[in-house]
This record gives structure tokens, sequence and C-alpha cells, in this order.
């Protein structure tokens, strides 16, 4: 605490106040303007990324429709600030970014930035912000993206948009949006979302993509969620204190995953964070074998069902359950670009012209 400056005082303020005011801080005239927790995501928002993703994707298969949605953002610019190892998250935003027209510039290690001077990263981001007009960051610490945007809204003359890539063990609100977008789609013959029992496996203490996607199952109606994981990596205290006052079903599995594999719809597979192990090598000494999908699983899971994974994986998908087509993890995947290209047409709300478009459209929209 005597190491606090006055803007770490500050931010502490602003830490502790409750997630509905973080919510409303986060707007600009009454839009989401940073997209920073998964708890900005209500219903209405929800849907309407998934309609602007489904035309967006549609429009992009034309030569006519690329060259349209380029000529939406050309005049502004992208920082991808991934201060933490990624592929995914960073390739679907820069690409797209791209597919709106907009430029990118980036820094994926703070070893060949001036943090490696002394800088902060508060300084580091209001540098950005002098460049660019968007900023997309992923960082080890929990509060990061938080304190991005409280930061620039702040301080900043020139405030831009903070749109969080996943902060340390606590938040990825970008994977919880494409995962529902994928699960939308892949019960959007089954009566959507709602009434489904989702299976989440692996590490859920620091999962931050599970700990997020957990924050939306208040937009769908009696869901149900299935933990299963040894208790040493079981789901975290905020978590189901967030569920119990939402009236969200959940059961806590920690023998095996096996017996409860028959009732879920969709199966959430996640790899061990073994990265917050500080070298300590704790994860090592937990026995995951029975939290584990092979083969031999299949038969257990309903005809119905989906497998999803928000990547990277090691062994807790057996690859050879791929070509099955309840494996939709590599579509997960691929619809991370798209419905980050919705979200930041909807941050610079260009979204009704993508809504609108009346050009050619040569695939057949469900
Ligand atoms: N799902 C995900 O965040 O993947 P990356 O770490 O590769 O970005």
């Amino acid at each position: 605490m005597n190491n606090m400056n006055a803007q770490d005082e500050q931010f502490a303020l602003f830490h502790n106040k409750s997630a509905h005011e973080k919510v409303e801080y986060f707007k600009r005239d009454g839009r989401v303007f940073d997209m920073v927790i998964s708890q900005q995501l209500d219903r209405s928002f929800l849907d309407t990324i998934y309609n602007i993703t489904n035309m967006l994707r549609d429009i992009s298969k034309t030569k006519e429709g690329a060259v349209f949605l380029q000529s939406l953002l050309p005049h502004k610019r992208a920082m991808l600030y991934f201060a933490q190892p990624s592929s995914r998250t960073f390739l679907s935003f820069e690409n797209a970014c791209h597919l709106l027209g907009m430029r990118t510039s980036e820094i994926r290690d703070t070893s060949v930035s001036s943090e490696v001077k002394g800088e902060s990263s508060d300084d580091s981001l209001r540098t950005f912000s002098s460049y660019t007009d968007l900023i997309i960051m992923r960082h080890k610490e929990r509060d990061s993206a938080e304190r991005a945007a409280w930061l620039l809204n702040t301080f900043s003359n020139r405030p831009v948009p903070v749109i969080n890539g996943g902060s340390g063990a606590d938040q990825h609100p970008t994977q919880a949006i494409l995962d529902i977008y994928t699960l939308q789609r892949s019960f959007h013959l089954q009566g959507g979302l709602d009434r489904k029992t989702i299976l989440m496996v692996g590490d859920l203490k620091r999962g931050r993509t599970v700990r997020s996607l957990s924050y939306l199952m208040k937009n769908y109606k009696d869901m149900r969620l299935i933990f299963a994981a040894p208790k040493a990596f079981q789901m975290e205290k905020d978590i189901l204190e967030f569920l119990d006052e939402h009236k969200i079903a959940y059961t806590i599995e920690t023998e095996s995953m096996e017996r409860v594999l028959p009732l879920a719809d969709a199966i959430y597979m996640t790899r061990i964070q073994d990265e917050h192990d500080a070298g300590s090598g704790a994860s090592g000494r937990v026995d995951i074998s029975k939290f584990k999908l092979r083969l031999e699983h299949m038969n257990k899971v309903k005809s119905s069902a989906v497998i999803l994974h928000p990547f990277p994986r090691r062994d807790e998908i057996d690859v050879a359950i791929d070509p099955d087509p309840r494996a939709k993890y590599w579509r997960e995947e691929r619809n991370g670009m798209w419905t980050r290209a919705a979200l930041i047409a909807f941050i610079f709300n260009v979204h009704e012209e993508i809504l609108q478009y009346d050009g050619p459209m040569p695939i057949k929209r469900f």
C-alpha cells in the first residue's frame, strides 16, 4: 500500500465500485464504449452482435461486400497491445480490424517497448491513445483492461475505447461473445440457448474464458451449469455467488467428468492454466486424468450436443474427436474473427450500415 502513487489510489476507488457502476462507466452516450467485463453483455447486446456477425460474414463473401466492409472504418487505427502470448485473440482481432478497413499497430512483447526502460503501463497506454483510435489489449494483471479504460476516460485528452483481450485469470469477455455466438448458432434449430445444460471442464479456477462465459448465463432462461474439475481447479466463490444471486442452477463435480457427460447439451473443455503457477509446478501435482475427453467417451455424449474449447488445447480433447460433427471448436475459433469485427463495428457505430446492406450475398442465410 505504501508504494501506491496518487493514480493508484484513485484507481483503487474506482476498482472497488460495483460491477453495475462499472458497466455504466464503460458507456458513452448510453452505448457500450469500452468492452472490459462480461457483466456489460446483456441479452439485447448479445443478440445485436449475433445479427451483425451473421450479416457481416455473409457480406464478406463477395468482392463487392468485402470492399463495402473495408469502406466502413478506413479512417480509424487500432493498437494491439498484447503483453501476454496469444495466437487466436491477436490474429482474429487484427483480421477483424482489416475486414473493416482499419489499420493496425502492435506491441506483442513489452521487452521491445519503452516499458523496458521503466515506463509504466499507464504511460504506455496514454502514448498508444495519442496515435490510435482503439486499444485492444491482453495483460497478465487481472485489472489491466479495467485500469486502462478508467485511465483513458479519466486523464487522457484523447480517450479511445479499450477492448479487453484477456486480463490475467479474471476475464476474457470477447471470448465469451464468440462462445455465445457459437452456441446460439449451434442451437438455432433446437430452440436457441434457453434451457440448455453447459458442462464446463478443466481449470475453472483460473480459466478466464469459463469465468466470463458463466456471467452470460443470466441472459438465458433456465440454464444449468455443471462444473467438472478436481477440487484444486474448481470454480471460484465470486462466480458461484453471482450464479446464486441470479438463480442460475449449477452443480459441482469433483470426481470425474464421465458420469455427467450424458447430461450436457454443450461441453466446454479447457486446459490447465499452469502459467499462473509462478514456476512452482503445483498444477502438475493435481490428477486431471478424469477430466479429459477421449474417443471412447463420445457414446455417452448426446447426439445433439456440441463440444467447444477456447484453445489452445493440450490433450484435454483427443484429436481423434475432431472429425465428429459435434466438435465445434474449429468453427468457434473462426467465429472469433467475425464476432470481433461485429463488436468493433458496434463500438464505432457503423453496425447499422452492415445490418442494412442490400448488395449481393451469394450464401443462402438461415
Ligand atoms: N482463446 C484464446 O484466447 O486463445 P489465444 O490465447 O491464442 O489468444
